[in-house]
């Protein structure tokens, strides 16, 4: 049997103009693979082609508005795997429960969670039998924290869509990869110290790097006979 690759296949990355997904778009290039990145600002988009190079298109696309993600896969055409990175970072916190505001709770999902089904919909049309879609979420969904239950309730969610999507699409395969912390754009703002605090404890005592956490999607982009798992990326926090 020949080793699985990526080579000649082309790959969908939305939300891969930052973080853990350009650093997908980066990983697939590197085995050879073509790129199509999305996400809501052009001026993003474009930064990113430039930077990811030879093999690397894309466009914008809000996955809030059902009608541009429907025109952002029209513009893409066929293609082999649907990498969901996008996420937001403007949400109304929903603070303590007594307090719940459901307009802010409902929008917080807009993206994350109601954003990849969009995305999924309108893939599916131009999406290989042979195909994978990866989503994401993250360690608050088996790590709860005190004022973030909604974090953990999205975070079932997906992956739990994910489940239930593999039996739904088969032979298409469906896959999410968990991460924990992992030192994209977001933390910027944050302190080195602070996060070296956040990450002490860790087995693997750090925040990790977006390039290893790409790793995970590229293996279930290739994993000819995995379908409805949960990659945990997270340096062993979930053990902690
Ligand atoms: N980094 C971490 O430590 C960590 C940990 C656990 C889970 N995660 C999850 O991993 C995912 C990616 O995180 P990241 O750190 O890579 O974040 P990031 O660097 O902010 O990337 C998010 C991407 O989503 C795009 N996006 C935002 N709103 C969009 C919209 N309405 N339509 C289309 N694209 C949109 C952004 O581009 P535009 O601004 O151009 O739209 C950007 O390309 C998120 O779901 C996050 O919750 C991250």
């Amino acid at each position: 049997m020949p080793v699985p690759t990526l080579r000649g296949q082309r790959v969908v990355v939305i939300g891969g103009s930052s973080g853990i997904g350009f650093a997908v778009a980066e990983a697939v290039l590197a085995e050879g693979a073509q790129v199509v990145i999305g996400s809501s600002k052009p001026a993003n988009v474009e930064a990113a082609i430039a930077k990811l190079g030879k093999g690397a298109t894309g466009y914008a696309v809000n996955v809030r508005d059902e009608a541009s993600v429907e025109s952002f896969f029209a513009a893409a055409g066929g293609f082999d795997h649907l990498v969901y990175t996008a996420g937001d970072w403007d949400r109304a916190q929903t603070g303590p429960i007594a307090e719940l505001d459901f307009a802010a709770a409902a929008s917080g999902l807009e993206v994350r969670f109601w954003g990849a089904l969009r995305a999924i919909k309108h893939a599916l049309p131009h999406l290989s039998s042979k195909g994978s879609i990866t989503l994401t979420d993250g360690v608050r969904t088996h790590k709860p924290a005190k004022g973030m239950p909604l974090s953990s309730a999205y975070g079932a969610a997906i992956e739990h869509l994910a489940k239930g999507l593999a039996i739904e699409l088969a032979p298409v395969r469906v896959n999410a990869v968990c991460p924990g912390l992992i030192l994209t754009e977001v933390w910027n703002s944050v302190p080195p110290e602070r996060l070296a605090r956040m990450t002490e404890r860790i087995p693997l005592p750090q925040a990790g790097d977006p390039a290893d956490v790409a790793q995970a999607y590229a293996y279930l982009m290739k994993g000819g006979y995995t379908t409805g798992q949960v990659l945990i990326v997270d340096g062993g926090m979930m053990l902690i």
